[in-house]
């Protein structure tokens, strides 16, 4: 088996006293496609925010490669991953400017800010927009643009939430399998959190399912989602 990348021991999320997350071990290995599915309110939103190291439990871990997350640390560890949210919250500027931003804040040179960003614009059929401004995209389009700009910094582990769930079907389908196609392609760790689970065969190799902050299964998305067939028949 692969090397654990990510883990979270004992974890526990109070907000407005109540535990909206109680999971005590969540372990995430290289090269693995985890989806995050569940009902609205599971805790799916909040479990990635900890595993982005976004936002700090209030009990328990997080251990990348074996080392547990501190203030000192953090910083170092969050820069070797990218996070997409539903919204794409692009910068009123162009789409270059936006898919460049975290190359530039982590100092990269100019030249290989501008092959990385045309590399992954175009990989995502965006680069003829690149010195427009993102105020006119289409909503598929903003997302390209926001993959491009977490795909730039060759993450090691890049972290979806419901990134497609916004848009119409034809393009959230195109989407999924452009997705799925460079993220096996890369190699690439990935989280990735729907509440519709017929997103989830095409893209993860292993399904936790949380529901009222806990999981609820988990295993290969056959097996997730026969239990889910099950349930319905
Ligand atoms: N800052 C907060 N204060 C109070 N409750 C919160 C806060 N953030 C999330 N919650 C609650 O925690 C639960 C889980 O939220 P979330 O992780 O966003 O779920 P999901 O992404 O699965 O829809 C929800 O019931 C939500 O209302
Ligand atoms: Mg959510």
């Amino acid at each position: 088996m692969r090397e654990i990348l990510l883990a979270v021991k004992n974890t526990k999320m109070v907000k407005s006293k109540r535990v909206i997350l109680d999971v005590p071990l969540l372990e995430l290995r290289h090269g693995e496609v985890l989806s995050l599915m569940g009902h609205n309110g599971a805790g799916k939103s909040t479990l990635l925010k900890i595993l982005a190291l976004l936002q700090v439990p209030t009990q328990g871990n997080v251990y990348f490669k074996g080392e547990e997350v501190s203030n000192s640390n953090v910083l170092k560890f969050r820069r070797q991953m990218a996070a997409v949210l539903q919204e794409p919250l692009l910068l009123d500027t162009t789409v270059y400017k936006n898919a460049a931003v975290g190359l530039q804040l982590r100092k990269v040179d100019r030249k290989e800010v501008n092959k990385r960003v045309m590399h992954w614009l175009e990989r995502l059929g965006v680069e003829h927009l690149a010195k427009y401004s993102v105020r006119n995209l289409s909503g598929g389009e903003a997302q390209r643009v926001s993959l491009a700009r977490a795909l730039v910094l060759e993450p090691q582990v890049i972290f979806l939430d419901e990134p497609f769930s916004a848009l119409d079907t034809p393009t959230r389908e195109s989407l999924l399998a452009e997705l799925r196609d460079i993220l096996y392609e890369q190699s690439m760790t990935a989280v990735f959190v729907t509440h519709d689970y017929r997103e989830i065969p095409q893209l993860a190799n292993r399904v936790v399912e949380l529901s009222q902050g806990k999981i609820l299964h988990q295993g290969t998305p056959e097996k997730v989602l026969k239990y889910k067939l099950n349930k319905v028949v």
